[in-house]
Parts: structure tokens; C-alpha cells; sequence
């Protein structure tokens, strides 16, 4: 069983788009997907599900469609709060989700307060968030530092920029999924996905159920992980 599942949802747009819909219904859609992920992880006894809503990038979208993103993470962390008390779920984020704004930035930072001390899974909502930058930020911390002459440059290994990264705290990252038939990471934890299974699947982000999520389980299950032994 994988500790730690990360999810690159996408296909929001298309499965709207199918239904002749805007494509703000997709993501309305997806943010229910987000709920049973959680659950089907919970009950499968996963302890960390990860999952990329917002990435550095996607302010590039239109500015009704990242307007409605920001509405919809509103809604849902106030709605959902309840959900993560009831179902003992710990809310964490990283990216930097300052850039949406006080009011929604507070609401969020509430939220993980008030679920710090649950313990039956972690969710890790990525709010504008880029892995390249998450690893610059480490390097220039790392160069500051030997600058200011507290460490040795040789002794910058792996473990010391693992360190510094916004999931230093998280197990390690064991099955990583993307929906909708896209085969690539765009930049979601580039670093941790070192050693992580990569399960793609052509299951619209939206359409992806309990049963979804056990197939990729399953898949993950059945493949043979040798961190680069034999
Ligand atoms: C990708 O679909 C999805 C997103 C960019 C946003 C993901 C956001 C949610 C699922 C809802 C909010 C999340 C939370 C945690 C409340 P796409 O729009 O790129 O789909 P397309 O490739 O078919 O256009």
C-alpha cells in the first residue's frame, strides 16, 4: 500500500466540454472527485493524498476561468471544512497560496488550523505551486547560508535540499497519477516523484471514482519497486 498518493487532476474542461457546459461545471465537478479521492485514500489506508489544484502556470487561463477556480476553493474550504473534521482529515498546503488573496488566504490558513491535530489522513492541496520553483527556493536558501559561511558547500547533498522543500515533513512520495490521458508532470513534484510509480490513466478528472482510485492501488500493488537495484 503506497503512504503517500499524489494526483495531477486534469480533464475538468473536456468533461464539460462533452456536456456542452462551461467549463467552470468541470472544475464544480472535479471538487466533488477531490471529496471521494479523499475518502476512497482514508479508507484504503493511505496516509498522505497530494493533489495539484492550482498550478504557477495556470494564471495564465482566462481571467473568468482562474476567477471561478478561486470561487469554487472558497466554497469548498468552507463547505468541506466539516467533512475533514468528521472524517479526521489534516489539511496542508503548499505553492504559495498567499497570491489568491487575504480573504481567501485566511480562510485556508483557518482551515488547516483547525484540522492540525487530525491524524487519519493528510491532504495536501497544492495552490499555486511549481516544483522548479519549490527547488529554486531551497537552492537559494542553501547558497545564503554557505554564503553567510553556516555550511560547507560540499556538504550540500540530497537530503539537504529535501530538507528545505514544502513536503520535508511528508513521507516520501510512493504512486503519482495524472487523469485524462496527458503523459507528462508539468512541474508538480518533480523532486519527489524521484522513486514514485507513475500510474496515467484515461479517466477524465471528474469521472475518476472510488473504484478509480483502487485500480490505480491495484496497479501501483502489482508493480515491483527496486529503487534503482535489482
Ligand atoms: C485540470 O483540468 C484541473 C484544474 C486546472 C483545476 C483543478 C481544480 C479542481 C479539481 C477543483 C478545486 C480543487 C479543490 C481542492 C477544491 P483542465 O481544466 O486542465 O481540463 P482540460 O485539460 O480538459 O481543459
Amino acid at each position: 500500500m503506497p503512504r503517500h498518493v499524489a494526483i495531477i487532476m486534469d480533464g475538468n474542461g473536456r468533461w464539460a466540454e462533452r456536456r456542452h457546459l462551461p467549463r467552470v461545471a468541470g472544475h464544480r465537478a472535479g471538487a466533488e472527485s477531490v471529496r471521494r479521492a479523499m475518502q476512497a485514500a482514508a479508507d484504503a489506508g493511505v496516509e498522505v493524498l497530494t493533489v495539484y489544484a492550482f498550478s504557477s502556470e495556470n494564471w495564465r487561463r482566462s481571467e473568468e476561468e482562474v476567477a471561478d477556480l478561486k470561487g469554487l476553493m472558497r466554497y469548498y474550504v468552507e463547505r468541506e471544512l466539516e467533512t475533514l473534521k468528521r472524517e479526521r482529515v489534516k489539511l496542508k498546503l503548499i505553492g504559495e497560496p498567499g497570491a489568491f488573496g487575504n480573504d481567501l488566504y485566511d480562510r485556508l490558513q483557518r482551515a488547516v488550523a483547525e484540522t492540525a491535530a487530525n491524524d487519519r489522513l493528510t491532504l495536501v492541496v497544492a495552490l499555486n505551486y511549481g516544483s522548479q520553483a519549490e527547488i529554486a527556493s531551497a537552492a537559494r536558501e542553501l547558497a545564503g547560508k554557505a554564503a553567510r559561511g553556516e555550511i560547507d558547500p560540499h556538504a550540500i547533498d540530497e537530503q539537504a535540499i529535501g530538507s528545505l522543500l514544502q513536503t520535508h515533513d511528508l513521507p516520501q512520495l510512493d504512486l503519482l497519477i495524472r487523469t485524462s490521458g496527458e503523459v507528462r508532470l508539468s512541474n508538480f513534484l518533480l523532486w519527489q516523484a524521484a522513486y514514485a510509480e507513475l500510474v496515467f490513466t484515461e479517466t477524465l478528472w471528474p469521472d475518476f471514482d472510488e473504484a478509480a482510485f483502487n485500480a490505480a492501488l491495484a496497479e501501483f500493488a502489482r508493480r515491483q519497486r527496486r529503487f534503482g537495484g535489482r
